[in-house]
């Protein structure tokens, strides 16, 4: 099943931590974009759940959209070069686009899509992370909104998989290595 317990060594960060500090960054998120338009990218598929509730704390406008990208490389060693498998629906030029994460763990993914953003001409980019590997970083990424720093384990939950499975469990935890091993 995909949600053992038994299958996480231990919980990292909780339902209820996730949820409190959503709440503090969408209060932050609604004050510095107050009077002005706001895109929301949700990078599939690791962000679908942060998305979701965060969007929802969000008491304001916003539109909503997806970007699905695939890092060449092989399956334990990214190459910071990106396919996109789903480009955005709609124009971002001249907008206020937050890009919106699960977790930045060497920074490669959204170091190219910055810079892919970048070049579509909008108003402003920034990122929403819940997650971030400090001792994994391989390219440093500026996050204005930031959840929980966390460390260098294999993390499962809340949108993030291993092999495609745990991203429905409701807390972030370090997969226990009898999964994998
Ligand atoms: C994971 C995670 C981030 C990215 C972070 O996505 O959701 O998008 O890796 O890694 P990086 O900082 O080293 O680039 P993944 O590529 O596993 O796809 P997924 O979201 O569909 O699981
Ligand atoms: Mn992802
Ligand atoms: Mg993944």
């Amino acid at each position: 099943s995909s949600d053992l317990p038994g299958d996480l060594a231990k919980m990292l960060v909780s339902e209820e931590q996730i949820r409190a500090r959503l709440a503090e960054m969408a209060r932050q998120i609604e004050a510095d974009y107050e009077g002005k338009d706001l895109l929301l990218v949700g990078v599939l598929k690791g962000a679908v759940m942060v998305m979701a509730d965060l969007a929802r704390e969000l008491k304001r406008h916003i539109d909503m959209d997806w970007m699905a990208v695939s890092s060449y490389g092989t399956s334990t060693q990214s190459s910071g070069v990106v396919r996109i498998l789903k480009d955005l629906d709609t124009e971002i030029a001249g907008r206020n686009v937050l890009i919106v994460e699960d977790i930045i763990d060497s920074g490669l993914t959204l170091s190219w899509l910055l810079e892919n953003f970048a070049s579509r001409g909008p108003a402003s980019v920034e990122v929403c992370a819940l997650l971030r590997k400090p001792d994994a970083a391989k390219v440093h990424i500026d996050v204005k909104y930031a959840g929980f720093e966390i460390p260098n384990d294999f993390v499962v939950g809340y949108g993030l998989d291993y092999a495609e499975k745990y991203r429905n469990l409701r807390g972030v935890g370090v997969l226990a290595p009898h999964v994998y091993e």
